[in-house]
Order: C-alpha cells, then structure tokens, then sequence
C-alpha cells in the first residue's frame, strides 16, 4: 500500500463542501482492495465519514466474489465508512442513497443522464460505467457500521483491444463503458468526487432522518418494467419487474401474475413474453 498518487488533495480540499462525509479522506495510490480497507478502519475505531480513495487495486471485489478491474489512474475507486443508527433491515438503503448520489453528481458536472440497474450498477443505454459493492456488520438488529464500495469507470477506453486484452477481460468489450467515452473528453476525477460525496451527504441526512430512497432509487432503476431473468447459484426467477421492497428486494411478476420478491442476482432483459418470446 502506498500514498503517492494522481490526486491533487489540495483541490480536493477546497472542492469538498460536506460536514462530514470524506473527512478525512486519504488517497492511496496502490491497495488491495479500498473496502478492505475501510473495514479494517473500520475494526480500529475509525469515526464515520472517512473516505478511501485509491488510483489502483491489486484486488478489487466486486458482487457476488467477482473481481472488479481498473487501470491505474483511470477510475474512481472509494469506500466510505458509516456508522448509521438504523435497524438491519433499512440497510440496504444506504447503497440505494450511493447508487442515487453518484447519478446526480455525474449529472451535475458533466450533464449525462445515467440509469441505475438492479441491484447495484450504474449504466448509460445498457453498457456499465460503474458498481456498488455494499458490505455491513451488524450488532444484533441494528447495523453496526456499514462500508460502501464504489467502482466508476472514468477515464478508460473500454473499446480500445489492447485495454481490456490486457487484464484478460475481453467479454467486457461493447458491455462496459466510461464516462470519458461517453462525452468525448476526459473527466475532473477530484470534482466529481467532490460533488458526489456532498449529493451522498445530503441523501444520507434525509434517511437518518426517516426518509426512505426507495421511490427515488426505483424512479432511476432501468430494470423496471422490463421482463428479466434474474440469476443467482445455478437457479433462476423469470418475471416483470415491477417495483421495489424498501429494503431494496426487486419484486418480480412471475407469468401466472403471482409475485416473488429476490434480494441478490444478475439481471438480464428479456423480449416481452409472447406466444415466441418464451424465455
Ligand atoms: C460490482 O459491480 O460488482 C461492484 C463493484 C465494486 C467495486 C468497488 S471499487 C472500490 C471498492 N473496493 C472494492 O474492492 N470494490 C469496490
């Protein structure tokens, strides 16, 4: 692990405008994992809000263990710490007010629109820029402290054959996207940054204060509405996606119209059910 990196602190200082979250924040050029280390911030006491940055991850976590990949440099890769007074079953509402965050703060400084895509990524016209990798421990029925993982993709060129050929991820070509390829230009990682923790902040004070994201973080959800297949270990659900639990379960409207609600799993877009269309 090491502090030297591509960040200039310095105007991520005087960009920050929050109370709390991402102070501090420490940049590292080269981790593990930054949820590792948050965890282990975490474990040694550390006070809500901190903010773990890094240029690079030598072994990036993504869902359900898979690995999450980027160039040094190219992304912005964090974990921030919350300590929430909140019962477990409003936890999932935390990543909800992260997923929501990210999208109005990549709205607000460059004006691109993104989509959310159950249960934890963000995406623009069916290609991923980005991942939410939400991790919690609990004391009983409350959360304890929670850690919020954030992969967005912002700087790289997912259809250039030597970037992905490179770190064997060569399924991820036309599937993955980032933020530059999508304005033509590259992106102020420290702005974006900044604006995100300030529009988190802001989401995070509402749900400590009782307010649920779940309305909002479903008005954003791409995957609503549409009939989807969602895997998880071998099974399967089919249905219509049809809205949201609060505590972030996808309730699905089988074809018989009787509803199931799952809570983990990849999602994948079906064609309309019809006398072809079978699954
Ligand atoms: C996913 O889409 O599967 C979630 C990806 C989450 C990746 C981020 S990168 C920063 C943080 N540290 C990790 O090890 N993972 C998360």
């Amino acid at each position: 692990m090491t502090d030297m990196n591509s960040f200039d602190a310095e105007s991520f200082c005087a960009a920050l405008a929050t109370r709390r979250i991402g102070r501090p924040t420490r940049f590292y050029e080269r981790v593990g994992s930054t949820n590792d280390l948050a965890h282990a911030a975490a474990r040694a006491g550390a006070a809500e809000g901190l903010v773990i940055v890094a240029d690079e991850q030598t072994a990036g976590r993504g869902r359900l263990d898979r690995r999450w990949w980027a160039p040094p440099g190219a992304a912005l890769l964090l974990s921030l710490l919350l300590r929430p007074d909140l019962p477990a079953e409003r936890a999932g509402q935390l990543s909800m007010c992260l997923g929501l965050a990210a999208a109005e703060a990549i709205e607000q400084t460059t004006g691109l629109h993104i989509g959310l895509k159950w249960p934890n990524d963000l995406v623009y016209a069916g290609r991923k820029l980005g991942g939410l990798l939400a991790e919690a421990e609990f004391a009983g029925a409350q959360v304890q402290y929670a850690i919020l993982g954030l992969g967005l993709n912002v700087n790289l060129d997912f259809d250039a054959p030597a970037v992905l050929a490179a770190a064997g991820l060569d399924d991820l070509r036309g599937r993955a996207a980032s933020l530059a390829m999508l304005l033509g230009r590259p992106v102020d990682r420290i702005g974006l940054l900044a604006a995100l923790l300030a529009a988190f902040e802001a989401r995070y004070d509402r749900l400590l204060a009782g307010e649920s994201p779940h309305l909002a973080w479903a008005a954003r959800l791409d995957t609503l509405g549409q009939r989807v297949r969602v895997a998880l270990r071998g099974g399967a659900h089919i249905g219509v996606a049809t809205g949201v639990t609060p505590g972030g379960g996808l309730i699905l409207a089988d074809d018989d119209g009787a509803e199931h609600v799952v809570w983990a799993g990849d999602v994948a877009a079906l064609r309309p059910a019809g006398p072809d269309n079978d699954a």
